[in-house]
């Protein structure tokens, strides 16, 4: 089946060379479109037939295109002024442009303004603040919660968001910050400040979600602003010039601000301009020569500014208006009617947000997920543009709101198209069919022929389930350990997400993959284990949701780094859930060297193998009591012995065989350290020539080949084989072979039972893989170290097998599920049910 609506899009981005991050995200997302022109309300790409595909655009330029794309007028007045040849640099003359544009804007504020000319709202943000710390010898700004104001060091101070902002904190400058229309934490605010430079805001928080400032918050910050002496900073770079119906948003709200900051629309999208009006009792004339810029005041960009003011007269406020309620009366009424979606329509005149309601509670595992990543929005973002050629996005402070900004220009039918294809969406997220609204993302052809076998599972509804996590974590906990998994392949998605059965195994894995970039691990389940010994330990798994396919991949191609990222950001979820330790599952550890190369940010990190060992052995003991081999009679051969798994595995079980061979590299130093090692072991050869298989009674294999190479021949008839190979060293075939008995290892009982409720892991209730139940045992012990990371001994085996032992876990079954994914899973379910 092929759901990809749109095949004919490049799958590739075309330069990495350039944000090379950025270009993966938005590649992931498939809105790396390469648009050719815009015009008007549309922006054009060329498909890969060559086709001109026209696309609705709401982003509209984060604000800045309230004219559209290239309106003719304003590109007219661009062409004049470079034809004429206007100079853009004539510092230090007399720049009459700017002065004009200075007294226009001025008036249009309605006061009588000094105005400082800028590139960038963020430089608008920076004069204003500089001027106010000049005026006032303040250094302390009040600014909002939510507040954006730009990402240059001063300005992004003042933004809200601590992601942009922490690396970056000046000392000396202070920002209190409070939440809007907060009147009490208002009064507080100015009350506990002493050396107050001013108080900024946005008349409507813009990037923080389309939040309006009430009137009477507004006025009562004027008054208090008054009554200290400092400026009222209005930030209307995005709300200013006509966007919500009225020139200033703050005309509105009964207020004159001492200073106004403009840009975006100003520059009419062609010119990069700002400007900070500063109240002329206010400005020190001082600071004329202190804050300058090179390419500011150009005539250029002050004659388009000029040419969208004169455009934006008491028709084109009226248009605004109108066209902003024609378009929010049609949110609002699919708001009215999928109130499941959408939690919120707000906004004013043609700059509105909609909230879209977190799927936490759904029956898709994949929405619910999509909402812990917060990245829902970024999803409806790609439906939407994929789909229906509309182009919207989330702001980057609220992640479930699209912030919507079109063009004055905006006509009934491109209103139409947009409610249409907005109401498919909240279609498919009230019908929860994440399979729909995500197979946009399915990229290229499919592998014919490929089935899938579906995996039903009642519990996948409370598998990740935020709600339910909360609860638990809020409930008091002693010890909390974490463990980091992966999906073994693409069919455990079905157990998690059964809709995506009508895609075939290939298309999955893909899907898979092509989310890699834009996605982190989530913690999957909070489950407390009891220990016999009377302690418990609350047991996170935390799943990267990565495939074994994928971190083989890498693995043999020798890249690690994003694996290894994903595991330290896997490590890092459990630091925040204040984990005491961590143990590395399945390829976590191997991609990570045993867990040598992740910070362990103040935790324990375990390989999970000495448990793993442990089990392995007891699971050997266990096999040769049932098919009635005796040890002392028979040959045990180990391959890989010369790895660290190999050799610990090797100083446990030598001892207790007729005689052992042990097999390892032919490469001259390796050789000779083997031949060194078997001196202290009894009965015990060494040997390099894979032949030597073949006399194994009990054959262990702890071997680092990517592509299985010990197939059925290798081995006796009869024997049993142990593999603790990662990738699997045994082909399917041989796994499954009558002739020989293969384990993976063992698998442990936990001593009460209880359910890890992990979906995706074929694990019967109350027992868990060795890697598990070592992260529990180390927790009982109190272990906060990296003792278990690394290479392991003999003695790291004994201690975690003692542990076992004081707390009452034991070997429930032999583990034959390959759960690193090499085998199949069919045989891996027949296997353990
Ligand atoms: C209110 C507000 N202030 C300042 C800025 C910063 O503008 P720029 O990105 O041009 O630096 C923005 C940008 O979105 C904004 O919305």
């Amino acid at each position: 089946m092929n759901l990809n609506p749109n095949p004919t899009r490049p799958a590739e981005p075309a330069d990495w060379s350039f944000k090379p991050r950025l270009n993966q995200l938005l590649h992931s997302l498939r809105i790396d479109v390469a648009f050719e022109r815009g015009a008007g309300n549309h922006l054009y790409y060329r498909d890969a037939e060559g086709r001109d595909v026209a696309v609705l655009d709401l982003v509209g330029g984060y604000g800045s295109l309230l004219f559209g794309h290239a309106h003719p007028a304003l590109v007219a007045e661009a062409v004049k002024a470079l034809q004429t040849g206007r100079p853009t640099h004539a510092q230090g003359s007399r720049r009459e442009h700017a002065a004009r544009l200075a007294r226009d804007l001025s008036r249009r504020a309605g006061g009588d303004y000094c105005v400082l000319f800028g590139n960038s709202g963020a430089e608008a943000v920076e004069a204003a603040m500089k001027h106010a710390m000049l005026e006032t010898g303040g250094r302390t700004f009040i600014a909002l919660e939510r507040a954006f104001h730009g990402k240059t060091l001063g300005a992004v101070q003042l933004t809200a968001n601590p992601r942009f902002r922490e690396e970056y904190g000046l000392s000396g400058l202070k920002v209190v910050r409070l939440a809007a229309n907060d009147l009490e934490a208002l009064e507080a605010a100015f009350a506990s400040v002493t050396d107050l430079a001013g108080f900024i805001f946005e008349p409507i928080l813009g990037e923080g979600g389309v939040r309006a400032v009430e009137p009477e918050f507004a006025r009562r910050a004027a008054e208090l602003c008054v009554a200290r002496d400092v400026p009222l900073i209005a930030d209307e770079c995005q709300t200013g010039m006509g966007r919500t119906g009225v020139f200033l948003a703050c005309e509105t709200l009964g207020i004159r601000p001492d200073y106004v900051l403009l840009s975006k629309s100003l520059g009419g999208g062609l010119a990069k301009i700002s400007a900070t009006l500063i109240r002329r009792e206010r400005y020190q004339t001082e600071f004329d020569l202190q804050h300058t810029s090179t390419y500011a005041e150009d005539d250029y960009s002050c004659d388009i500014a000029l040419k969208a003011l004169e455009l934006l007269d008491a028709a084109m406020l009226e248009t605004c208006r109108e066209r902003g309620e024609k378009l929010l009366a049609g949110l609002r009424q699919l708001a009215g009617k999928y109130p499941t979606v959408i939690a919120d329509v707000r906004g004013r005149g043609l700059m509105i947000g909609v909230e879209f309601r977190r799927r936490e509670r759904s029956s898709s595992f994949l929405l619910r997920f999509l909402t812990t990543q917060e990245d829902l929005v970024y999803v409806i973002m790609g439906y939407l543009l994929n789909v229906h050629q509309v182009r919207v996005a989330p702001t980057l402070s609220d992640k479930f709101t699209l912030r919507l900004e079109p063009s004055a220009l905006i006509e009934d039918a491109h209103i139409a198209q947009f409610l249409r294809a907005l109401e498919e969406a909240c279609v498919l997220l009230r019908q929860e069919d994440a399979l729909r609204l995500t197979a946009f993302l399915n990229l290229g052809p499919v592998a014919p022929g490929a089935t899938t076998r579906l995996v039903r599972n009642d519990a996948q509804f409370t598998a990740f389930n935020e709600p339910r996590l909360r609860e638990r974590q809020a409930r008091p906990a002693g010890v909390k350990v974490g463990w980091l998994c992966h999906l073994v392949d693409s069919d455990d998605f079905l157990s998690l997400e059964p809709a995506f059965a009508r895609m075939n195994a290939p298309e999955r894995e893909r899907f898979l993959e092509h989310n890699v970039p834009r996605l982190a691990p989530v913690v999957m389940s909070a489950v407390e284990v009891r220990s016999l010994a009377g302690d418990a330990v609350r047991f996170f798994p935390i799943l990267l949701p990565v495939t074994s396919r994928w971190m083989k991949r890498q693995l043999e191609a020798r890249e690690l780094g994003l694996p290894q990222a994903l595991v330290q950001q896997g490590v890092d979820l459990a630091r925040s859930l204040d984990c005491q330790l961590v143990s590395l599952g399945q390829y976590t550890s191997i991609v990570t060297l045993n867990g040598t190369q992740v910070a362990p940010r103040g935790m324990g990190v375990t390989s999970g193998n000495s448990y793993a060992i442990a089990l392995a052995v007891q699971a050997i003991e266990r096999a040769q009591a049932e098919t009635g081999l005796r040890p002392e009679e028979s040959v045990l051969v180990i391959v890989g012995a010369g790895g660290n798994i190999g050799r610990t595995c090797a100083e446990l079980l030598a001892p207790r065989y007729r005689r052992t061979v042990l097999v390892g590299s032919a490469r001259p130093g390796a050789r000779l350290r083997l031949q060194e090692f078997v001196k202290h072991l009894p009965n015990t050869t060494a040997a390099t020539d894979p032949a030597a298989l073949r006399a194994g009674d009990v054959v262990l294999v702890a071997i680092n080949a990517v592509d299985a190479p010990l197939r059925e021949e290798c081995f006796k008839p009869g024997a049993l084989v142990c593999d603790l190979s990662v990738p699997s060293a045994l082909p399917g075939s041989a796994a499954a072979s009558r002739d020989l008995f293969v384990i993976k290892g063992g698998i442990a009982a936990l001593p009460y039972g209880e359910d890890l409720e992990f979906v995706g892991f074929p694990l019967p209730r109350g027992q868990a893989y060795g890697c598990m139940a070592e992260a529990m045992l180390l927790g009982y012990a109190g272990v906060r170290d990296g003792t278990f990371a690394g290479n392991l001994s003999r003695e790291h085996v004994l201690e975690v097998t003692r542990l076992a032992e004081a707390h009452g876990f034991s070997l429930a079954d032999y583990k034959r599920a390959c759960v690193f994914g090499s085998q199949t899973k069919e045989a891996a379910y027949a296997g353990i049910h």
